[in-house]
């Protein structure tokens, strides 16, 4: 079976959606270890609740981002998260991963970005589709490749933006569709059923 790595900075909820979806044999995929670069991360307790083995890897421990990328690296493998057998999900990390760790796990790393890529790349992009005056926003899974939110698109689910929605109320909504589209890609990618042509996947 494939070994998964969630990688978290914050409260995790997504790392938890997934981890239940586990839990309750929807994905045949071992939850192997959440790994989080800050240690006051709500999700390392949320992790541990669900019986995760949990790490904290601190970057300010390491002189550059390939030093930390590369300790991330060796963590990943101790727990069976290799290259060959392995998936790592970004769920709220936030840190930019180097070009090396793209390449060492070549289309077995995910992300959840909550708007509709490509628009609205990078931070804060929830009020970024609120200043822009968009009518909608949502959320996308997508392959990480070297960019920042640029890899090709696994799954994306659409939002209505409301009047008067501030970023809090529309992160709300988004983060309810986050829950549900990020463990749906996890399965599909378990299952082997995404393929990837280009910049295009194609789901079978
Ligand atoms: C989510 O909105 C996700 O899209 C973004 O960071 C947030 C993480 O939330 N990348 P959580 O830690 O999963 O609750």
């Amino acid at each position: 079976m494939l070994n998964l790595g969630i990688l978290i900075s914050g409260g995790g909820s997504n790392m938890e959606s997934i981890l239940k979806s586990i839990k309750q044999k929807k994905i045949p995929i071992n939850p192997a270890v959440v790994i989080s670069n800050n240690p006051d991360a709500k999700g390392l307790i949320r992790a541990q609740k669900l019986g995760v083995k949990t790490e904290v890897i601190e970057n300010k421990d390491f002189k550059d981002r390939l030093e930390y990328d590369k300790k991330i690296i060796s963590t990943l493998e101790n727990y069976g998260v290799t290259p060959k057998n392995g998936l790592v999900c970004l769920a709220g990390f936030m840190r930019i991963i180097s070009p090396e760790f793209v390449k060492k796990y070549k289309n077995r790393i995910i992300n959840i970005h909550p708007a509709l890529l490509p628009s609205f790349q990078g931070l804060h992009a929830q009020k970024q589709a609120i200043d822009y005056g968009s009518k909608y926003s949502g959320c996308t899974v997508h392959f990480v490749d070297s960019g920042v939110d640029t890899g090709p698109i696994i799954l994306q689910a659409i939002v209505k933006i409301k009047k008067g929605d501030t970023e809090k109320t529309l992160s709300k909504r988004i983060l309810k569709e986050e829950h549900r589209i990020y463990p749906k890609a996890v399965k599909l990618f378990a299952e082997k059923k995404i393929k990837i042509s280009g910049r295009k996947t194609i789901i079978s």
